[in-house]
């Protein structure tokens, strides 16, 4: 039997893009291997978001070449976001490279892999659902649910609308459909998975209408699901309508990652992200208003083109101000075809640099503080299983997305309240109370 091996990089999507993958494979009857070096078929699924994303991968491909020197009868297939920007050049720039599915065209990969000379790629046309092909999840009490793929607004340091293209809502009766059949065979967490999840169902129908809320809503109601998160979301579209159902449906966690990119008026202006500072922190207020516990995640590119040292200033007050459980810090990097890779006020890399570490010891400051906060408290954690180091210490998640270590351990998949006593900026620890006899 021939093996396979996936390497995911990127987001979410591409996580759960890879489930499609590798069950695409094993329904044509091939077999997973345990690591690269044991593969007869070596698939990367890739991420062209930034630079360093793009640099890591053709590594990857470089030593997948040195591999194939040895074994010419391994196969190199690359899927996802860097094969659809690179559609163009790939069989040109890595001939050893033997099939190539953009992320609107996992269904061909099959057909891509058996195929010759140009019919080995497989581009553009966002038309079927990888929600569709079958699919090999990792854990069985979790699951990603796809309700949208691409995206339409137009942030002018972004990719991912040129590789992913124009949004598309996946028809509410197939989500709700799939979230049912997933909590009948025993997923309690969903994962609701958009490039912009939160204006999902603007382009349906009007007959067939459903909007963000209202699918949180529908999930909800589903017997068996008791947490629901979703990512990622737009603050342009966070409306009363959303933080209503999130607030009052009680499996959405009291959790939201809500991407702030920049502090800066001025900046939000030219990246295109249509909030301002103020609307910003307007949408924070009102959240935590419907829901005083939500921990609040974020991402943040610095040195982004024209920024000053007061814009830089000006995301460094709104972090405080927020107060951010944790956030995903970028350096910008400039993408071939986006708006701002022409800009001509490019920030030096030194100054990107020098921002970026003032940035993440604000970070891991808030992150510390907001964690410590916790102690004394008592958290719903869901255990995914022992912890890396200790078989007799379990890991799981928090309703609000920390990674949390208990005692005594508890299976993978099941829920437990635990007391916590110390925590980190990276993870909370302590013990599961007894239930309380009623
Ligand atoms: N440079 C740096 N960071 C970027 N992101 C998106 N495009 C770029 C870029 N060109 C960041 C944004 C986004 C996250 C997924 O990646 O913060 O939210
Ligand atoms: Fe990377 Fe964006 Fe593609 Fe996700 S959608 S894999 S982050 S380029």
């Amino acid at each position: 039997m021939r093996r396979y091996h996936v390497t995911t990089f990127g987001c979410q999507m591409n996580v759960h893009d890879s489930e499609r993958i590798k069950g695409m494979l094993e329904a044509a009857g091939l077999g997973e291997a345990p690591d690269r070096d044991e593969a007869d078929v070596l698939v990367f699924n890739t991420c062209t978001i930034r630079e360093k994303a793009d640099d890591r991968l053709v590594q990857h491909l470089h030593d997948a070449r040195g591999r194939k020197d040895r074994d010419p009868d391994l196969q190199v297939v690359v899927a996802g976001c860097w094969a659809e920007s690179q559609r163009e050049a790939i069989f040109k720039d890595f001939p050893w490279v033997d099939a190539a599915v953009g992320p609107g065209r996992i269904s061909s990969l099959g057909d891509a892999m058996r195929a010759d000379g140009e019919r080995r790629g497989a581009f553009g046309s966002f038309d079927d659902f990888a929600a569709d092909l079958p699919q090999r999840r990792e854990r069985n009490f979790q699951a990603w649910l796809q309700l949208s793929m691409g995206c339409n607004s137009v942030c002018s340091y972004c990719i991912v609308p040129s590789v992913r293209g124009r949004e598309r809502s996946r028809h509410p009766r197939e989500v709700l459909a799939e979230a049912r059949s997933l909590a009948v065979d025993g997923v309690v967490e969903l994962m609701l998975l958009g490039q912009n999840v939160n204006s999902y169902g603007r382009d349906l129908p009007p007959a067939e209408r459903c909007t963000f809320a209202e699918m949180l809503r529908g999930v909800d109601a589903i017997d068996g699901i008791s947490r629901i998160r979703f990512m990622s979301p737009h603050p342009k579209d966070m409306r009363g309508d959303v933080i209503a159902a999130m607030a009052e449906s009680d499996a959405v966690c009291e959790q939201l990652h809500l991407p702030l990119q920049s502090g800066s008026s001025r900046i939000l202006k030219r990246m295109r992200r249509t909030y301002d500072q103020g609307r910003y922190l307007d949408l924070v207020g009102r959240l935590r208003h419907a829901m005083p516990d939500i921990a609040l995640t974020t991402d943040v590119i610095v040195g982004f083109p024209g920024e000053t040292e007061q814009d830089f200033q000006d995301t460094l007050d709104v972090y405080e101000a927020v107060g951010f459980d944790h956030a995903f810090t970028f350096i910008y990097s400039p993408r071939n075809g986006t708006e701002a890779a022409g800009f001509e006020d490019q920030v030096p890399d030194a100054v990107k640099h020098e921002r970026l570490e003032r940035l993440v010891d604000v970070v891991q400051r808030h992150a510390a503080a907001r964690n410590a906060a916790l102690v004394g408290t008592v958290q719903e954690v869901l255990s995914e299983g022992p912890s890396r180091t200790d078989p007799h210490v379990s890991r799981g998640k928090t309703r609000g997305n920390k990674t949390a270590l208990f005692t005594p351990a508890a299976a993978a998949g099941t829920t437990v309240q635990v007391r916590i006593e110390e925590t980190t900026s990276q993870t909370v620890r302590g013990t599961v109370e007894s239930p309380v006899p009623a």
